[in-house]
């Protein structure tokens, strides 16, 4: 029997309650990598309600049988613990219903089999509609929520049980909006159809593991915090980094809305800097901790702009070698303009504003076509104020500052790097590292990220979710570099063989700081 993983997460939560899961995108890729791998998991581990069921909708026209067998190849690759057996029992309870939901002729069959499914599955009145389509369909597909009246519950509407009041909830997924002001319309868009409290925008970087015990690294422990800020904090390191490029999404990572910055560092990695950035937050409460997150992003400075190009870099990659592999370069995907200006590569420098952080550099960088798939966190400590060890440094002159290292991904785990001597007689130093390894520690493979995020809204926890600020503030944060960016093409992309760190110039962002990126 496989663990139940979401015990030993958090001891005291709530059951999920009956449920139909809607996916609005069914036929898409999301649908197939990543949502259904994750539900499959779920049903293995026994964590999702008894009554449940999924339906899938999308304009192509499929029957459920022709659904499940799609999915089941998918899951076979893609999902943890898969068995043919356990399949066959999850896929009884997975459906398929071809339908334009942007189109309000849709409703009446997208209603009735949803009653049909409901009655069957016995899941009630609950539902939890997931957009995983494209982004252009969300809004017309939310107005259509509403005046549909899908939506029977919420502060608005009087209660049709009292005790036991239903719920209607929906995941919106990433890209949430293109800019502040498409994402504060869309905010609004779904502000006139569901209460902020069933809203729930999905950012899987959130659900990973290594992301939430940064939370439990702070904050349960009382030896961390007191040195967590800029009395001992020299800068913090941000990478999420790829050997991927865009996997035949060219036509999509090359649009307008596409790009290093608006794909990881808008969404991603500003939610792990504002995990690592925050105040303790009061309680556990998703209010709670969403509001210091929230905080810490308005805090952000503003920067003017002619600071830009000195604390934002682009790159793209040309053609290398990954892995043994030769990769053609960015321009030669599918899909991708030949002349194309977009950023397969991008860091920049984020300054909080903060009595806490206040001259603690923020670096934070993601790439596509990279040396390696990495993602971590560096909190890279000031030097001792007095080096008595000066003669021991190989002509150095001080030793190395003491580094966190957070592994979110892959080798999920922390590392602690700091100064050590060297055995026998005379005073030879060296770095030495104390290690957390997650999977040997607790002898289990993280869970898959959907999976924790898709349960927490099945049981109506909004902590891994975004508020609406938040998201506001970060494109609040990337917009003068994307517009700045627009207004100057750069003529030397791509500037980075595909396979290697990335871009001299972000190396030179570094340099100009007196620092340099832990490439591991
Ligand atoms: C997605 C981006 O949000 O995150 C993709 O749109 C990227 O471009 C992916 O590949 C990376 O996720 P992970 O979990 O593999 O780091």
């Amino acid at each position: 029997m496989a663990t139940r993983w979401y015990d030993a997460r958090m001891p005291n939560l709530d059951e999920p309650s009956p449920c139909l899961i809607v996916i609005f995108g069914a036929s898409g890729d999301l649908t197939k990598r990543k949502l259904i791998p994750s539900l499959y998991h779920l049903h293995v581990t026994g964590s999702l309600p008894a009554n449940c069921a999924i339906l899938g909708i999308s304009r192509t026209e499929m029957s459920d049988d022709a659904f499940r067998e799609k999915l089941r190849e998918a899951a076979e690759k893609h999902a943890q613990g898969y068995t043919a057996a356990a399949w066959q029992k999850f896929a009884g309870s997975l459906y398929y219903h071809a339908a334009d939901s942007t189109k309000q002729t849709a409703y009446a069959g997208i209603k009735k089999r949803m009653a049909e499914l409901s009655d069957r599955h016995k899941t009630g009145q609950n539902s939890l509609l997931y957009l995983a389509m494209a982004p252009h369909l969300y809004e017309p597909t939310i107005i259509q929520f509403g005046e549909n009246n899908m939506i029977v519950e919420g502060k608005r509407w009087c209660s049709i049980n009292r005790d036991n009041p239903p719920w209607q909830r929906i995941v919106v997924e990433k890209p949430f909006g293109n800019d502040p002001e498409s994402a504060g319309h869309l905010n609004r868009v779904l502000g006139r159809v569901f209460e902020e409290e069933s809203i729930y925008r999905i950012d899987h970087y959130l659900g990973k593991e290594t992301v939430q015990n940064l939370m439990v690294f702070r904050f349960a422990n009382t030896i961390f915090e007191p040195i967590w800020n800029q009395h001992y904090i020299d800068h913090v390191q941000v990478t999420a980094t790829e050997t991927v490029g865009v996997e035949g999404r060219g036509s999509y990572y090359d649009s307008p809305g596409g790009g290093a910055l608006r794909d990881m560092i808008q969404s991603h990695l500003l939610q792990v800097m504002a995990v690592v950035a925050m105040e303790p937050p009061v309680s556990l409460k998703a209010d709670d901790i969403r509001l210091e997150k929230s905080k810490v992003l308005g805090a952000a400075r503003q920067h003017r702009e002619q600071d830009l190009p000195d604390i934002a870099v682009r790159g793209q990659y040309g053609p290398g070698t990954i892995g043994g592999r030769s990769n053609p370069g960015y321009r030669n995907e599918p899909g991708v303009n030949p002349e194309s200006q977009t950023d397969t590569f991008a860091a920049i420098q984020v300054m909080i504003d903060t009595w806490r952080w206040g001259g603690v550099p923020f670096y934070l960088r993601s790439g596509k076509g990279m040396a390696r798939k990495l993602t971590e966190i560096v909190i890279s400590f000031k030097p001792t104020p007095h080096c008595i060890f000066r003669d021991q440094t190989q002509g150095a002159g001080c030793l190395p500052p003491n580094q966190i290292v957070i592994n979110v991904q892959p080798d999920e785990g922390i590392r602690i790097r700091f100064e050590g001597k060297v055995p026998g007689s005379g005073m030879k130093i060296k770095d030495v590292v104390m290690d957390f390894d997650y999977v040997e520690q607790f002898q289990s493979e993280p869970p898959e990220a959907y999976a924790t995020l898709l349960l927490d809204a099945m049981r109506g926890d909004q902590t891994l979710y975004k508020h609406r600020d938040e998201i506001e503030q970060a494109w609040r944060i990337v917009q003068p570099v994307l517009d700045y960016w627009d207004a100057n093409p750069q003529s030397d992309l791509p500037n980075y063989a595909a396979g290697t760190w990335g871009p001299q110039a972000s190396d030179k962002m570094m340099a100009r700081d007196g620092r340099q990126w832990h490439n591991p």
